[in-house]
């Protein structure tokens, strides 16, 4: 059922590091991607892939996680991503990087469907210092990181919950690192 993958697609923060990721299984990933919808059908993005361990283990530093946990480091030690795919913008291609924000997410969404369809699961992430990673990753002036996407076979345990209005929607874990995400109920999103 498509409606299980969406709801087994969470961000996962842990991640079994034994699993690696290959730079094929990686290639699938954005051949999915290619096919999503691209205002104007500009398609301005090209990917680039990290799966060789060296080149994980350089960018990993470079993301943020986890900033509504202040106080835990995450992912744990043992527990990082073993691939990401760093979406980028090609300005020769389009140079206004205001115009394509929308269809960053919709490529981000559709890799993280096709990966938790292959048992794998990923995580977005934003917080980046894009000039860094361009630096680390020796990318072209003219490629531009957009968003980072990280993959890994998940090694935690995430709880949907339901919220009512005005209830916080600030996930959270327990002691037992149990992860909750909690979600606004659908009588309270349709308008
Ligand atoms: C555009 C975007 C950027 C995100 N960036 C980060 C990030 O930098 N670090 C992080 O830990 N999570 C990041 N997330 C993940 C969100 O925190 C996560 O989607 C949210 O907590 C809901 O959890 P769920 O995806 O499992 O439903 C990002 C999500 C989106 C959509």
């Amino acid at each position: 059922m498509f409606k299980d993958i969406v709801k087994k697609s969470r961000s996962y923060r842990g991640y079994d590091e034994s699993r690696r990721i290959s730079r094929e299984e990686l290639l699938e990933l954005v051949d999915c991607a290619r096919f999503a919808p691209s205002s104007v059908n500009g398609q301005p993005f090209q990917y680039l892939l990290v799966w060789k361990k060296e080149d994980v283990d350089r960018l990993q530093p470079l993301t943020g996680w986890a900033r509504a946990l202040p106080d835990m480091k995450l992912p744990h030690p043992g527990k990082c991503p073993t691939a990401f795919v760093v979406i980028c913008q090609n300005t020769e291609w389009d140079s206004n990087l205001n115009r394509y924000l929308r269809d960053v997410g919709a490529v981000a969404q559709t890799m993280l469907l096709a990966a938790t369809q292959e048992g794998l699961g990923g995580i977005m992430i934003g917080n980046f210092s894009p000039a860094k990673v361009a630096q680390e990753m020796e990318l072209p002036e003219t490629i531009v990181p957009m968003l980072i996407v990280a993959f890994g076979k998940p090694d935690e345990k995430i709880v949907i919950t339901e919220i009512g209005n005005g209830q916080s929607t600030k996930y959270y874990r327990d002691e037992q690192d149990v992860h909750y995400v909690p979600k606004r109920k659908l009588e309270d999103i349709v308008l």
